[in-house]
């Protein structure tokens, strides 16, 4: 089978992709088993330094996905599962409205659009976010809570959610749409999601590099660790179309955590010292946005189709410091 990975070059498309080499096969649309032959990523950048990118199945499309004839050439007819990864993120989203518009809403539809020409209906994972709701909210959302976005990120996920619901009804994908709760502690440099600084306060101090954080202590984040996020993802993919009832849209289990107690947990994981490294500098605009965000979920079908949450804060720093140490 031919597997599309959008963003493959990313953070996250670039841990999904080994994980599918070493997984070696996926559940069709059909339900079938069947062995990854091709892997596919497609980015504005090519991944490049690493190992597992010289595997034979591995190969990469590079370029804009606001250009059809790019994601034309990525959707050969052997394509029977698409990862779309691909995104504007939030504070970049927020910032300029018509790139985040080209990016999050027209490159999809057009992915979209090509993907109902292919000769079977593949399966579908976009990965939505939790930043599809917010303003008032319950203290824990319901998997059946309304969407309200309040920044133009979390618009165009929800619009984006929309259409693969309504693809998946009309027969013409097998789509879901995984909201993923903020992802820390990514590795690497800060990037422009306004979620950013939930990695930055742990990975520099841990780095000897002075952080600081633009949110309140009290500010708390729905979370999960990166190797659990690609658990969740692969888990939403095997899930069968029968197990996903009348919307596609499913929200990923997480754990609440306050501002302060992550930087708790790096004071317990990795000395005082360390976590003295993050000082408090209040950016009103991130933390306007980040406030809007939800809390908890109660997650009920992403926990009844088998995804999990990580265990606490404590943990995700371990595994963190456990990846350094392996790269
Ligand atoms: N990381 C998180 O905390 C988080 C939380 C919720 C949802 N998500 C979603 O998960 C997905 C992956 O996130 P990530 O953290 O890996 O982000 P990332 O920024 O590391 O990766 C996104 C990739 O998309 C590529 N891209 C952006 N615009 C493009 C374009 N026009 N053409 C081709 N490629 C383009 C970028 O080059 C990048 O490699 C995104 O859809 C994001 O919205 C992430």
């Amino acid at each position: 089978m031919r597997v599309v990975i959008t963003g493959g070059a990313g953070f996250l498309g670039r841990l999904l992709a080994q994980r599918l080499l070493e997984r070696g096969e996926l559940t069709d649309a059909r339900g079938t088993p069947r062995g990854i032959d091709e892997l596919v990523l497609v980015d504005m950048i090519a991944a490049e330094g690493e190992a597992w990118l010289t595997d034979p199945r591995v190969s990469q499309v590079t370029g804009d996905i606001g250009v059809r004839a790019l994601l034309a050439q990525a959707l050969t007819p052997a394509t029977t599962s698409i990862f779309h990864l691909a995104a504007v993120v939030s504070g970049q989203a927020e910032a300029d409205f018509d790139i985040g518009m080209r990016v999050n809403v027209d490159a999809t539809r057009t992915l979209l659009d090509l993907t109902r020409q292919l000769p079977a209906p593949p399966k579908f994972v976009f990965t939505s976010s939790i930043a599809v709701f917010g303003g008032a909210l319950p203290q824990v959302l319901p998997d059946d809570q309304i969407l309200t976005p309040q920044g133009s990120y979390g618009a165009q996920k929800a619009m984006g959610e929309l259409l693969v619901s309504d693809m998946s009804r009309r027969g013409m994908i097998d789509g879901r749409s995984l909201r993923l709760p903020t992802i820390t502690v990514r590795p690497g440099k800060p990037n422009k999601a306004a979620s950013s600084f939930a990695s930055g306060i742990i990975r520099e101090p841990i780095a000897g590099v002075d952080a600081v954080c633009p949110v309140h202590p009290e500010t708390a984040m729905w979370v999960q660790s990166p190797p659990r996020v690609i658990d969740n993802l692969i888990i939403g993919h095997e899930a069968p179309a029968s197990a996903l009832h009348t919307t596609r849209s499913i929200s990923v289990p997480g754990i609440t955590v306050a501002v302060r107690d992550m930087v708790s947990s790096l004071a317990r994981v990795a000395g005082d010292t360390v976590a003295a490294r993050v000082s408090w500098h209040l950016d009103p605009t991130i933390d306007r946005l980040v406030s809007s965000w939800p809390l908890a979920f109660a997650a009920d079908r992403g926990r009844m189709l088998g995804m999990t949450a990580d265990a606490d804060f404590d943990d995700i720093v371990r595994a963190y410091i456990a990846t350094q140490r392996r790269t």
